[in-house]
């Protein structure tokens, strides 16, 4: 399913996005172009974002990391 038209984003690039460690809105249109445009599909793009950070991360949210340092995907 297309949510960003403007710049042909996927729900599967967002996907692809997440599992590769995008965990927020800018770095998603850092990535994929996503709501750089016209912005009508900021709400679903963020909605989706955080549905599948749920659903492909739900361990990060106890990790207890180095500052500055990222966990591998
Ligand atoms: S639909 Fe995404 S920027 Fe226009």
């Amino acid at each position: 399913m297309y949510v960003c038209i403007c710049n042909g984003v996927t729900d599967g690039d967002i996907r692809q996005a997440v599992k590769a460690g995008c965990c927020g809105m800018a770095e998603l249109t850092m990535r994929t172009g996503c709501g750089a445009c016209c912005g009508s599909c900021v709400e679903t793009a963020t909605e989706t974002l955080e549905q599948l950070r749920a659903e492909l991360q739900p361990q990060r949210d106890n990790v207890v990391g180095f500052p500055g340092v990222r966990h591998a995907a």
